[in-house]
């Protein structure tokens, strides 16, 4: 039993996926003694249907000077954060001098386009290294976590904002009470807040488990994030389903009756109905696929051990520390993972220590079998590695279920 981080009733784990270190914690060999580990282990409540980790690791644990993910290392993710800073500008900031706020902003894959049009623009984002890479963009930054205190800060020196965004970002911050309390200071009567995560009933519907990990203390739902802004007197006027991140939702969310909610919220809702996010049985259910996924995955790598084929992981992403851990895959069944991040390049997969080389060495010496941990971006990426297929080289995938494309 443990208590809702945003209703505060009892619920119930559904499902331990054992030890898991953190996700992004690339490391060498003289850290593999100090590794950390701790349980993953996620529940559903059946009172305000947030999905949501039993234990987090500390932020700082996380999120420091080191962090491993660069968002700007995606072409498509590039086009889509274009399309998104088109859609606020045209759709949502209308004011003379409108001033707009990312948290999580990373690289400033997003926020650059504000800065190159010249729009009032602030970025919240306390990875120091990757916040750095913003900066030296021109994007102006701010090297800290959000919360409520924060944007009191932000209110008293620059003034309230049209559009507070956030892209994969609300997901991992466990204490949105916090988050929720410090937008309803920060937004213009009329002002809006956007952002968009992994949706859980894509999780769901896919078996996509490897969303789960220690960054993303949440699994939202439309019933869920209005369960929480309601609380603010803030609510979710629109949701815009997005084909990024193998299926993530946009909420756009206002102050309480300032502006029309869509049809598309109340059909999401009716959706969500059929989905049974408050049941058990839902999550029974999940967790079974996970467990068939896994046994699945990890009986066709040791057959192609067995068979002494080449397999190379392609894309250290942070799911793939879910994979690789759960399913327990080991060095002598993957050789190596490709990944273009210079900062991944030369370490080692946290938990199971498979080496992470560059780009280069995959193409250098095509493997029989890419197992393909990127899968998030399968179109982008099978577009880019046509020549190792026609090298008779085959995808191992395995969401929504397992294949082999040949
Ligand atoms: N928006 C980018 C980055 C997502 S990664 C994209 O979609 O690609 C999540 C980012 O959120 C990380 O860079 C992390 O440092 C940042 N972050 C984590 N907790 C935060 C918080 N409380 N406030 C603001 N940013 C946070
Ligand atoms: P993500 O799934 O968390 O966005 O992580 C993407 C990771 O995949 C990042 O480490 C970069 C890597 N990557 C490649 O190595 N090659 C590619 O073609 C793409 C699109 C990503
Ligand atoms: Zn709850």
């Amino acid at each position: 039993m443990s208590n809702c981080l945003i209703c505060a009733n009892t619920y119930e784990p559904f499902m331990s996926f054992g030890q898991m270190p953190i996700a992004n914690a690339f490391l060498s060999p003289e850290q593999f003694p100090s590794e950390y580990f701790f349980e993953l282990q996620v529940g559903f409540c059946p009172t305000c249907a947030m999905v949501q980790l039993v234990t987090q690791p500390d932020r700082e644990m996380i999120f420091h000077e080191n962090y491993a993910f660069f968002s700007s290392t995606s072409a498509r993710m590039e086009a889509h954060f274009m399309e998104f800073a088109d859609l606020v500008i045209k759709g949502y900031i209308q004011s003379a001098d409108p001033f707009v706020i990312e948290i999580g902003s990373n690289d400033g894959i997003m926020l650059q386009h504000f800065a190159n049009s010249g729009i009032r623009h602030l970025g919240i984002e306390p990875s120091a290294n990757v916040a750095q890479v913003a900066i030296d963009k021109g994007i102006q930054t701010i090297t800290r976590f959000f919360d409520e205190q924060l944007a009191r800060e932000i209110v008293e020196e620059y003034g309230q904002a049209d559009a507070f965004l956030g892209a994969n970002v609300m997901c991992h911050i466990p204490y949105l009470h916090s988050v929720a309390a410090g937008v309803k200071i920060l937004l213009k009567p009329d002002g809006v807040m956007i952002f968009e995560d992994p949706y859980l009933g894509d999780i769901i519907e896919k078996t996509s488990y490897d969303q789960i990990y220690d960054e993303h203390a949440f699994y939202f739902s439309v019933a869920s994030v209005s369960y929480l802004f309601e609380q603010h007197d803030l609510e979710v006027v629109d949701v815009q389903p997005q084909n990024v991140h193998g299926g993530s939702m946009r909420y756009v969310i206002a102050h309480q009756g300032a502006h029309p909610v869509s049809s598309a919220m109340v059909a999401q809702h009716v959706k969500e109905d059929t989905l049974g996010l408050r049941s058990a049985e839902t999550f029974d259910g999940l967790r079974k696929n996970i467990e068939h996924s896994r046994d699945a995955l990890i009986n066709l790598l040791r057959n192609l051990k067995q068979n002494g084929k080449r397999v190379v992981g392609y894309a250290a992403t942070s799911k793939s520390t879910t994979v690789i851990n759960y399913c327990g895959i080991t060095p002598d069944m993957v050789e190596y993972i490709s990944d273009t991040t210079p900062i991944k390049q030369g370490k080692f997969s946290p938990g199971m220590h498979i080496p992470v080389r560059s780009y280069e060495t995959f193409k250098a010496n095509y493997p029989d079998y890419a197992l393909l941990f990127g899968w998030n971006h399968a179109e982008e990426i099978m577009a880019k590695e046509q020549p190792f297929r026609s090298a008779g080289g085959k995808w191992v995938v395995y969401v929504p279920k397992l294949q082999i494309l040949e």
